[in-house]
């Protein structure tokens, strides 16, 4: 079957040919200089620290995708239903959509109950940093709904990218979609930041449709977060595995332990990965020392309450029309936001 889909590379309108190279390059290419300036700042520091951008490479996104189907990991199964009710419902609320701009999208499951309720939908937009990711996702999304030309863009939605000139030309018909908590993995005020720069994207009279986890129960959050079978240590573990690989490293896993601890002042899981003896480790000709129960912060997750999340979306020029709460123990809540003009 004929697939309409084009590429963008990120700060760059579409084209319409198939010009980005989707071809995995090989490890000794795609060293990315600010992981290793990040690593070697991080492994310096007191206490350590890893952003947690850098725990997705190809084998933590597909770690990643295992976690959201194992049990304990409520918040994938929780959106999913509540965006199941809600999709039929959306335009009706708002109006028309033209353009769905998902932000972040990797496997884009949760998109086709949005793309199956909009049947005036004219193009989606996936926003990812993995072309590898976002080529599955699109190829297989355009084989389903043939009547939605698909739009990726290679780029870190972190930074401002450039929407296909038909999106930006129309920013009242674009609904961004912002699923999973991935908010959560934001302090306050980079999510603040982040959101301003998705408004100023998006475009003045945007929508922004965004999953929020809240809960705080720590007998939610800690098997959720290092579920029994083990998945989400893999996850956490594969980026020593990853500096070893990419950075020359020499971690040794075994010495190594995942914990999930959940901080209730700061509203927040974070993950560790925890050493089990003290031992030197090495990266790129560098020594650093490990003490015995010293940790690596690789990851916080907010779980913003709705009074926190509404403050910070007002900070960045978006207005509530309307949310969706998870009535069970999660409260996990999807907000439809408008931006201001
Ligand atoms: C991607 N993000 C929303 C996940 C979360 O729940 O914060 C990442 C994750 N880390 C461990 N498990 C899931």
């Amino acid at each position: 079957m004929k697939t309409d889909i084009q590429w963008a590379n990120a700060g760059q309108a579409s084209e319409p040919s198939l010009r980005y190279n989707v071809t995995p390059l090989t490890p000794a290419l795609r060293v990315d200089p600010q992981f290793e300036a990040d690593v070697l700042e991080g492994l310096d520091d007191d206490p350590k620290h890893i952003p947690s951008i850098w725990l997705y490479d190809r084998l933590g996104s597909e770690w990643f995708e295992e976690i959201t189907a194992v049990a304990e990991y409520y918040p994938t199964r929780t959106e999913t239903r509540l965006l199941a009710g809600l999709a039929g419902e959306l335009e009706g609320e708002s109006g028309a959509v033209r353009s769905l701009i998902e932000i972040g999208s990797g496997s884009s499951r949760k998109t086709r109950l949005l793309l199956a309720a909009m049947p005036e939908l004219a193009r989606y937009v996936p926003v990812d940093i993995s072309a590898d990711f976002l080529h599955d996702a699109v190829a297989g999304l355009a084989r389903d709904f043939p009547q939605v030309r698909m739009q990726p863009v290679v780029a870190d939605f972190t930074a401002p990218f450039a929407l296909p000139a038909e999106a930006a030309a129309d920013p009242a018909g674009n609904l961004g979609f912002f699923p999973g908590s991935t908010i959560g993995n934001f302090t306050p005020d980079a999510a603040v930041a982040l959101m301003s720069q998705l408004g100023r994207t998006l475009g003045p009279r945007s929508r922004l449709l965004i999953g929020v986890d809240t809960t705080q129960d720590p007998a939610l959050l800690i098997p959720a977060y290092d579920d029994a079978a083990g998945v989400t240590a893999e996850f956490n573990l594969n980026l020593l595995d990853r500096i070893n690989r990419e950075l020359g490293g020499d971690f040794d896993r075994r010495d190594f332990r995942h914990l999930a601890r959940h901080d209730p002042r700061q509203g927040r899981v974070e993950m560790h990965l925890v050493s089990q003896r003290a031992h030197e480790v090495h990266v790129r000709g560098r020594a650093f020392a490990f003490a015995e129960g010293e940790t690596i912060h690789t990851e916080n997750c907010y779980k913003y309450t709705p009074s926190q999340f509404l403050h910070m979306a007002h900070a960045a020029h978006w207005r509530c029309e309307r949310s969706w709460q998870d009535g069970g123990r999660t409260g996990f809540t999807v907000y439809l936001l408008r931006r201001e003009a």
